[in-house]
């Protein structure tokens, strides 16, 4: 083992909810050492400026760069969604992984009549990320985009299975269904909480969790590059 491969893996959310991306990491690299920046003090970003966003991911990556990590795990949308080029740039090289680039491959994979809906933060839905990334492998894929901005605070309070979480969700699917989508991106952190609800008011179209991909992704960037 080289000084390099020894160092850890740098991973950062808005706040806790990367965390889905960390066990994942976990089962799928047990042997990697890994540091976890949740920014709960400034959560959320999904309602913040993109200047705002920007600084914010900038400080918490030269953190990371400091602990001297060997790779960065974007385990926000948001912040993958507007600053992920410039934390490209500030990494210096590193290999930088992000839960958007795996969510939309993962959407390609599993839909069948290339009809993909994604909820999101506003933030995420406004920078049309999650469109790019899934229309730069395959253009003729209708996408469609939601964003749920009342999702985040009824998930931070705790109900994940209540009627007023149900109806806001079936709201907002409404419009999403009609368009016959086969394959739902859950495109923030927080919604992963929010599958077994979500599944129900969405029945036969299969959720992305980016959060196994991106473990995928990140254990293949590493192996590419020797790390
Ligand atoms: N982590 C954010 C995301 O994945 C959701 C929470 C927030 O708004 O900060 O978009």
């Amino acid at each position: 083992m080289t000084e390099l491969q020894n160092r850890p893996i740098g991973v950062f959310d808005s706040g806790i909810g990367g965390l889905t991306v960390v066990r994942a990491l976990m089962e799928r690299l047990p042997l990697e050492n890994l540091i976890y920046y949740g920014d709960t003090a400034r959560v959320p970003y999904g309602v913040k400026s993109r200047a705002t966003i920007a600084a914010y991911s900038a400080q918490i990556v030269e953190y990371l760069l400091a602990q001297r990590v060997k790779a960065l795990v974007i385990a926000c949308n948001t912040i993958a969604a507007v600053a992920g080029d410039a934390i490209r740039q500030q990494a210096q090289g590193l290999p930088v992984l992000d839960v958007i680039s795996a969510g939309a491959q993962a959407a390609l994979h599993t839909s069948k009549n290339h009809h993909i809906a994604v909820i999101a933060t506003n933030t995420t839905v406004n920078s049309n990320a999650y469109a790019r990334a899934i229309h730069a492998q395959n253009p003729d894929t209708l996408v469609r985009t939601q964003a749920t901005p009342l999702l985040v605070p009824l998930v931070e309070e705790g109900w994940l299975d209540h009627e007023v979480t149900r109806l806001t969700v079936r709201e907002y699917l409404k419009p999403l269904l009609v368009d016959d989508i086969d394959t739902l991106v859950l495109g923030c952190t927080h919604f992963p909480l929010l599958k077994p609800l979500i599944g129900k008011e969405a029945q036969n179209v299969a959720l992305v969790d980016s959060a196994i991909t991106t473990a995928e992704a990140t254990a293949q960037a590493l192996a590419q590059a020797g790390l």
